[in-house]
């Protein structure tokens, strides 16, 4: 078992997980959140622990002027190789950068109009310096911090679904458990993420359960009702009661 992403590389598995109908239903609707909150225009976006770029190519291509802030030279090897391919097209701008999101005021500045960080404080031992560091990063009145992190408050959700009673038991009242990348993975409190993100002066503008019905499934591929999912899940990942039991959430915060 690694303890840290960093230090052992896992973008190859992280890359086949984006091709499961979970990775795929996570991205899409992570992505389907940033376009409701995200407003029109030229945004300078700062994305925190990017890794291969699904969202910040998605964004450049819209127009948007996006940083990738990582510290896996082979994940940003990808977004590299990717963007080689894409930016003949894109209406906006990529730029790479290798470091960590802790030091990321230092490394990219601060003023952004959107700081992301998805999937990132799973991996971490301190999320609370990284959201610091997100909220520093962010332009005061009206930039927007977006995290994804994983649902401290449901982790028995998948061993359960999956049959696995004993081991739903066992991660019921825990914090950390092995993920499917084979690395050790943190869970958070929503509403501790929240505490930490007004002290650095920011409010919760909206959040959502990202997976709630389709956690369980493994490396199922996307078929053809992934619409049919996709709209279920965003719906359900809309409202209580059943966000608070999805496998992620996806805070969406803004400066005062
Ligand atoms: C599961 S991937 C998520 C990639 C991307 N955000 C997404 O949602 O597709 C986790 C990423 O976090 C990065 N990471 C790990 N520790 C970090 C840190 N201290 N600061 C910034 N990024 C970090 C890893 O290098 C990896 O690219």
């Amino acid at each position: 078992m690694k303890n840290s992403w960093v230090g052992g590389s896992l973008s190859t598995d992280y890359i086949h997980h984006a091709t499961t109908l979970r990775g795929a239903l996570r991205q899409a609707l992570v992505a389907r959140a940033l376009d409701t909150h995200l407003p029109p225009g030229p945004l300078r976006v700062l994305d925190v622990g990017g890794g291969t770029g699904i969202q910040a190519l998605r964004l450049a291509a819209r127009g948007r002027a996006v940083t990738v802030l990582d510290p896996d030279p082979a994940m940003l090897e990808h977004a590299a190789a990717r963007w080689k391919r894409e930016r003949a097209t894109a209406a906006g701008t990529l730029d790479l950068i290798e470091g960590r999101g802790e030091d990321a005021q230092e490394l990219v500045g601060d003023n952004w109009d959107a700081v992301l960080c998805h999937g990132v404080l799973m991996y971490l031992q301190d999320a609370g310096a990284l959201v610091a560091s997100l909220g520093r990063c962010a332009r005061k009145g009206g930039g927007l911090v977006s995290i994804l992190a994983k649902n401290a408050d449901a982790l028995a959700m998948r061993p359960a679904l999956e049959g696995s009673p004993q081991e739903a038991l066992d991660v019921i009242n825990r914090r950390s458990e092995l993920g499917k990348l084979g690395v050790e993975s943190r869970a958070h409190r929503r509403t501790d993420i929240e505490r930490c993100l007004r002290e650095q002066g920011l409010e919760t503008v909206q959040w959502y359960g990202v997976r709630v019905f389709t956690d369980h499934l493994g490396d199922t591929p996307p078929g053809e009702d992934f619409s049919a999912w996709l709209d279920l899940e965003w719906v359900a990942g809309s409202r209580s009661p059943y966000r608070d039991v999805a496998r992620l959430f996806h805070l969406v915060s803004r400066h005062a």
